[in-house]
């Protein structure tokens, strides 16, 4: 609408699109990590008015991968995408899965023969979404193909069609995770890390508009070492001896971010980190 002032048409600004916004969840750790987030992810999606919510679920079976009512049960809860990481072959069952179910990822540098797939764009009410999922190599397992140069040509194609993209890079050092950061900052809206389930408070906007932090943290019990039970963890900090771990117990912590991100551009406006507490 236009306001009339004497002969000279004064047209207002168009207001800007409103935001889109994207919320991760950090490593889903096992029963407890899966009831919390089907308990909460729903009030958080409410509460933050989140467009599109992803979950990292590698550790959503017993600590060991996921099986495929276990991702069901997560993309129930209100995830449109599973991402995973190193845990990904942990459980046989899933393999057929994933050939089928587009929303389930793992990264995408594993060899071509791998199973499976490492990225997926979607349609939303707001316009299309693209999730990368992509694992680092220092600290890591090896074979895999190298994550900057697969990267890269993943986001070029993506980018054709949507500048809303979302990485989930899966990695141990925190250089690794930086340096994937410059790398991506302007050509996707988020590089979020995953897989030391500890949160960094390094979280922020690049200067060419990607959000950015090195670890997401995990959902998981807190009385446990990354997830696991404390006791046999520590045996084997005493003795060096191979042992068998448990999932620990205890209030459930949910690690995540909000990510503030501009439709039209693909550019993030704000990243911040969120956390909730549930009790069973
Ligand atoms: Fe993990
Ligand atoms: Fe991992």
């Amino acid at each position: 609408m236009g306001i009339m002032s004497d002969n000279v048409t004064v047209t207002e600004p168009t207001a800007a699109a409103e935001p889109f916004r994207i919320l991760f969840l950090g490593d889903v750790v096992g029963e407890p990590g899966r009831k919390g987030v089907a308990t909460l992810l729903p009030l958080l999606k409410e509460e933050l008015k989140v467009d599109f919510a992803i979950v990292n679920g590698e550790n959503a079976a017993g600590g060991r991968g996921i099986t495929p009512k276990i991702a069901i049960g997560l993309m129930r809860a209100g995830a449109a995408v599973i991402t995973t990481g190193d845990h990904i072959w942990d459980q046989k069952e899933i393999l057929p899965f994933m050939q089928d179910e587009p929303r389930l990822l793992r990264p995408i540098n594993y060899p071509s023969n791998a199973p499976g797939q490492g990225t997926v764009v979607l349609e939303t009410k707001r316009g299309k979404v693209g999730v990368i999922n992509l694992q680092g190599r220092v600290f890591m397992k090896e074979g895999m193909e190298n994550p900057f140069t697969a990267i890269t040509e993943a986001v070029t194609e993506m980018r054709k069609e949507t500048p809303i993209i979302f990485v989930d890079f899966h990695a141990e050092a925190t250089s690794e995770k930086v340096a994937m950061g410059w790398h991506l900052d302007g050509l996707v809206s988020a590089v979020v890390g995953t897989h030391t389930h500890v949160p960094t408070a390094d979280e922020r906007v690049l200067p060419k508009g990607t959000a950015y932090q090195s670890d997401a943290g995990m959902c998981g019990p807190m009385e446990s070492v990354i997830g696991s039970e404390i006791q046999p963890v520590l045996e084997r900090f005493h003795t060096a001896m191979p042992a068998r771990f448990g999932i620990g117990k205890g209030a459930v912590r949910l690690n995540g971010v909000l990510v503030t991100v501009d439709p039209t551009t693909g550019k993030a406006m704000a990243i911040e980190r969120v956390a909730r507490t549930w009790h069973e």
